[in-house]
This record gives structure tokens, C-alpha cells and sequence, in this order.
């Protein structure tokens, strides 16, 4: 089962923005929010096979991240409002390291990228990049864990954390920077090729 795992560096710790206000005051939290979508929403259907993990590093009280497991998830809906209120309940929830179950599907824990990773040990890491080698020269698995920035590029020390990996793969997915949503659909396009 493929794993998704977006950082987003600015995006806000806690729950106390408004629904009116999810490009704003978020950090914007809104580009997440779509990458739930395209990550879970199919026409008439959701994708109950993937594991969608959101790291949040912005104020007040990095890190934080929201783990969406398809398998179990109850209350998505396609709009980015409805998804935010389920965001937002999960970040009023007080975390620890481990996973505090929010609604069905969402959980959340105080962690950055280095502990996510350490729950995904074993397996493949592709790191979307721009730069990274050709998506058409590798073969996918269904079973990889794909690491990519929000509105941001991943920052110097995550970018640390995913070298470190033991078997990290660098794949561009063309030639133009794409949202981090649409990342997600093309990756998950690949794996549906399979
Ligand atoms: C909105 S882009 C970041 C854009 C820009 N580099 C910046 O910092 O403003 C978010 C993320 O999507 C991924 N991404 C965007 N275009 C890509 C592409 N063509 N191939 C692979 N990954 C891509 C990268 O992980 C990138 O950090």
C-alpha cells in the first residue's frame, strides 16, 4: 500500500484558524487540504487503499502531523472546507508521540518527518523533485513511500532526513514544477498503471 507524505513548512500547529480563512491565516493550509482530495477522491469513490501523512511545521507548536488512513476514513467529502474542519478538529486534539485518533481515518501526534519515517521502515522512499531522475526510467511500487513539499520545497533538514534514507530515489515528475496536489494524482496515476 503506497504511502504520501507532504510537508508543509508554514502550515499552522494548532486549530485555531477560521474555515472562512484557509489560505490566509493557515500557513496555507488549503494546498494540503487539496492533496487530502486528490489523494482519497475518486469519482463516486475513495481510495481506501493508501496512507496519506500531512507533517505541519508551522506556528505555534511545531511539529505536528495528521496521519488519513483510506481504510478507515468516515467524513470526506470533496471540498476543501469540509476536509478543514476535520483538519481543524484533529489539531485541537492535545497530541503526544503517539497517535491520537481524531475522527475515524484521521490521526494526529506531535512528530515531524524523522518519526514518520521511522513508522515506514523498510521500505522505498521516492522523493518528487523537480530535478530527480525521469518517473519513466523506474519502476514503481506499490509499496513505496513518496515524500514531497506543500507550498514549499522541503527544508535543508528534512532534505537530510530523506538522503539518509537507505534507499531513496529522486524522481522528477516533468518537466514543469507542479502543485503538490497534482503531484499526488500523476504519482498516483503511475501506481494505478501498474
Ligand atoms: C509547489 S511545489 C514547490 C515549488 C517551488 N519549488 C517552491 O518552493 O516554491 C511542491 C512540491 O511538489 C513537488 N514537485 C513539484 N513539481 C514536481 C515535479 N515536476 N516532479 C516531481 N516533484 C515535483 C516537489 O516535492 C515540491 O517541493
Amino acid at each position: 500500500m503506497p504511502a504520501f507524505v507532504v510537508v508543509g513548512r508554514k502550515v499552522c500547529t494548532d486549530g485555531n484558524f477560521s474555515l472562512n480563512d484557509l489560505t490566509g491565516s493557515t500557513g496555507r493550509l488549503d494546498v494540503l487540504l487539496r492533496c487530502v482530495n486528490s489523494a482519497f477522491m475518486l469519482s463516486n469513490d475513495i481510495r481506501r487503499d493508501i496512507d496519506l501523512y500531512l507533517v505541519l511545521m508551522g506556528e505555534p507548536d511545531p511539529p505536528r502531523t495528521l496521519r488519513l488512513c483510506g481504510s478507515e476514513l468516515k467524513y470526506l467529502n470533496p471540498d476543501e472546507r469540509s476536509t478543514g474542519a476535520l483538519v481543524k478538529n484533529a489539531l485541537m486534539k492535545k497530541p503526544d508521540e503517539g497517535w491520537t485518533m481524531s475522527t475515524p481515518g484521521i490521526y494526529v501526534a506531535k512528530m515531524g518527518l524523522p518519526g514518520v519515517l521511522a513508522e515506514l521502515q523498510g521500505r522505498r522512499l521516492v522523493y518528487l523533485k523537480e530535478e530527480g531522475a525521469p518517473i519513466s526510467d523506474v519502476v514503481l511500487s506499490q509499496n513505496d513511500i513518496f515524500v514531497l513539499g506543500g507550498k514549499e520545497d522541503l527544508s535543508p533538514e528534512d532534505e537530510k532526513t530523506v538522503s539518509a534514507w537507505p534507499v531513496t530515489l529522486k524522481i522528477s515528475l516533468g518537466p514543469k514544477s507542479l502543485h503538490a496536489d497534482h503531484c499526488i494524482t500523476v504519482a498516483l496515476n503511475a501506481l494505478d498503471r501498474l
